[in-house]
């Protein structure tokens, strides 16, 4: 029994096109696996909006909806693909090129789907991302203009492929670090800067702004600054449009967060925490580039000071070593090896030790998480909810909050925010785990 208010939502009626930034390994492993789903040969596993349920109500109610079955999103028959990409490989080659799926299982048996894909001209500047050289470069006199030019890429897909709503998730390489500076903080400072080629506005962030410039929802796969400035979060709320990122939480990032809220769940003290990747595909070259890899650095290594609170927990995690490695060896291609060093101490002080070695692989792990995102996203927009949608944090390794909040790493606080939205969404009662009720000393 619903115990509040639905919000008013739109349908998602007619098509919804799935705009991403970058044609790789992440963007062609969802792009293709979306399709084979479709086709019925594979399964959309680590997908929450297409495999998971939501409990609704009591537990002695029984109700647990599958979420798609609950929420109103995007039918997947209803997806569209468009991409950016400096290189001129359609998604075909691209998938090819990166090895990810099986070649003769998995691609070649959706060949002219793929092949039909084929990247528009890409804002790209090699100042940004070193390790790249591509031809497939939108040409123009300005920032802004580059700019513009993709809102007119945005407005012309719309058209030609006949959608009713769009969502651009940018898939596309880590870019140099950048701190926020003066051109990030107002909108005319921005705009003036695009104007002005100001070295502080990056090819990612001239996506953020075309996008929702054009009321289209963006969310951000990459530790790239993009739409993390107080510019950008002031344009989403004005014009209406729902904005998150950064960096998707998959591998080592992912078991980081899984396992730290236990050691300070059971008051276990970490005196370090060593961390190595081994990484063979564009992504691991791109990032073997030392200011690609900084900003990287960064969304990894917050996540266990904000989780573990070293300030509120000194003699537990006061003196914690911690550190980020990521080896470019190309021997590994897209399956990396991350491994995790974690030196605990317990009662009495004395040391333990925890060795994690997560044979994984990159984009089948991303892939879902694009997919959950363009859908959630996409509701979000319907729902009305502008500027940050902190509830998305789940999928991200440096969650983007309003002014004033830490960001809230646990996997699983992150899990019930979520569901908590969903419930608020359609008019449900938040689950808050208290459960007095079912005990004599719970009676009123
Ligand atoms: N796979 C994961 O588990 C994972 C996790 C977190 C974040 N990421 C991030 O996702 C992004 C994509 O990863 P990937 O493995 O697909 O990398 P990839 O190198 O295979 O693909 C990235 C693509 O982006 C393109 N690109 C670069 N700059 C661009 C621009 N300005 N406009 C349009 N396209 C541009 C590149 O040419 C390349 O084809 C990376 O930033 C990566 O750090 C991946």
């Amino acid at each position: 029994m619903a115990t509040g208010t639905p919000r008013p939502i739109a349908p998602a009626k007619g098509k919804l096109g799935v705009l991403c930034v970058g044609l790789g390994a992440v963007a062609t492993t969802f792009i293709a696996g979306v399709e084979l789903i479709r086709r019925g040969k594979a399964k959309p596993i680590g997908s929450l909006t297409q495999m998971g349920t939501i409990r609704l109500g009591k537990r002695t109610e029984g109700r647990a909806p599958y979420i798609k079955e609950f929420v109103p999103l995007a039918d997947l028959n209803d997806l569209v693909f468009g991409a950016w990409d400096p290189l001129p490989d359609t998604a075909y080659q691209s998938c090819l090129h990166c090895g990810v799926l099986d070649k003769h299982e998995h691609v070649e048996p959706i060949k002219e789907f793929l092949q039909a894909i084929a990247p528009m001209p890409a804002a790209f500047d090699q100042n940004y991302v070193k390790r790249l050289e591509g031809k497939n470069v939108k040409q123009g006199r300005t920032k802004k203009e580059l700019a513009e030019a993709l809102r007119k890429d945005i407005r012309d897909f719309k058209a030609k492929h006949g959608c009713d709503r769009l969502v651009m998730v940018w898939c596309a390489s880590t870019e140099i670090f950048i701190a926020p500076g003066a051109a990030h903080q107002t909108l005319a400072a921005f705009e003036k800067a695009m104007e002005t080629n100001d070295p502080s506005i990056a090819p990612s962030m001239l996506y953020a702004y075309a996008a929702i410039m054009e009321g289209v929802p963006f969310a951000n796969g990459a530790p790239n600054l993009c739409c993390d400035i107080p510019a950008i979060e002031q344009l989403a709320k004005d014009k209406g449009v729902a904005i998150g990122g950064k960096d998707f939480k998959t591998g080592q990032t992912m078991i980081k967060t899984v396992l730290s809220p236990m050691f300070k769940a059971r008051m276990l003290g970490v005196a370090g925490w060593y961390s190595t990747n081994i990484l063979g595909n564009r992504d691991g070259e791109v990032l073997d580039d030392p200011e690609s890899f900084k900003t990287k650095e960064e969304s990894k290594l917050g996540v266990l000071e904000d989780i573990l609170q070293p300030k509120l927990y000194p003699e537990l995690y006061g003196n914690l070593f911690h550190k980020v490695r990521i080896n470019y060896y190309p021997p590994r291609g897209d399956n990396k090896e991350g491994w995790d060093n974690i030196d605990i101490f317990g009662w009495c002080g004395y040391p333990m030790q925890i060795k994690v070695d997560f044979l994984c692989r990159d984009s089948i792990l991303a892939a879902p998480l694009v997919l959950d995102l363009a859908l959630f996203f996409d509701l979000a927009q319907r729902a009305k909810l502008s500027g940050i949608q902190e509830w998305l944090s789940f999928y991200f390794k440096s969650p983007q909050v309003a002014p004033g909040l830490y960001p809230e790493h646990d996997l699983f606080i992150q899990q019930t925010k979520l569901k908590n939205t969903l419930r608020w969404l359609m008019g449900e009662g938040a689950i808050t785990h208290l459960g007095v009720e079912y005990y004599e000393y719970g009676e009123k």
